[in-house]
């Protein structure tokens, strides 16, 4: 007796089990699911930090901007460190001529200020000039916040534009075209989102990782471009 309710019961659960797998949405394998750990061999940010809306954050906002105008190849990178300035982190954009409090003086501001750096018609757009001010003003801290990444409303102008605007542009633009890619408006980036360069690339995944001697974006961020691009990259 107790066999036959076991067995039935058994039988239930796979007729349960079939007809519930039809009613599973079919899934697109082609692309890797969202990642959640991290692969870039980074240690992952301390987790839980909320973000002031007054206070300027080292790494998702003022790293990407020096990475992305500074850090080109024969520029201020790992490698060609022109002048002697590398530009690719907290302790060495600290270590040439920034001053804390004050955001009009030090090697880096001024030339920034006298539009001699970034060179030739790349300069930095005023809001990004203003952005870095604060952050001297603030004290040049090496901080971070976690609260920067919403995966549950991911439009091209609220999520995917900023992010390129930040993480890309300065290497991606009309002037200045790395690898001949451009991601400095929606057709460009819909266009290599849809061939999944874009997500290829900043994943490394068989292309040298983007954004090119910088850290890798954060997980949150790779989410986010992963769900726009399965979405089919819309102009949002
Ligand atoms: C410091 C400059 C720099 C930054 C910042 C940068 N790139 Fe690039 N990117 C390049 C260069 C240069 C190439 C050409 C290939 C190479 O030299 O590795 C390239 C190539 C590419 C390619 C083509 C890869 C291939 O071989 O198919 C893609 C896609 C790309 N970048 C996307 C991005 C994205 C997305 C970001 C921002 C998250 C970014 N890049 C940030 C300089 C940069």
């Amino acid at each position: 007796m107790k066999t036959t309710l076991i067995l039935a019961l058994f039988f239930c659960s796979i007729l349960i089990g079939i007809v519930s797998c039809k009613h599973t949405p079919f899934l697109v394998t082609d692309n890797p699911p969202i990642d959640t750990t991290d692969t870039t061999g980074n240690n992952p940010p301390p987790v839980g930090i909320p973000c002031d809306p007054d206070s300027v954050y080292f790494d998702s906002q003022i790293l990407p901007l020096f990475v992305s105008n500074c850090a080109q190849t024969g520029c201020h990178n790992s490698t060609s460190h022109k002048d002697g300035y590398t530009l690719i982190s907290y302790s060495t954009i600290m270590s040439h001529g920034i001053s804390a409090f004050h955001p009009t003086s030090g090697n880096i501001m001024n030339s920034i200020l006298d539009g001699e750096m970034p060179p030739g018609s790349a300069s930095l757009m005023a809001d990004e000039i203003a952005l870095l001010q604060l952050w001297i003003q603030q004290g040049c801290k090496n901080n971070h916040c976690d609260g920067m990444c919403d995966t549950t409303n991911v439009t091209y102008s609220g999520t995917i534009a900023p992010m390129m605007n930040t993480f890309c542009k300065g290497c991606h633009n009309a002037s200045n075209q790395g690898g001949g890619i451009r991601l400095d408006a929606y057709s460009y980036v819909s266009s290599l989102a849809l061939s999944d360069s874009l997500y290829n690339s900043v994943s490394a995944n068989g292309v040298p990782l983007m954004p090119k001697g910088g850290p890798a974006l954060p997980n949150c961020k790779l989410d986010e471009i992963r769900i726009w691009v399965n979405a089919g990259a819309p102009n949002n």
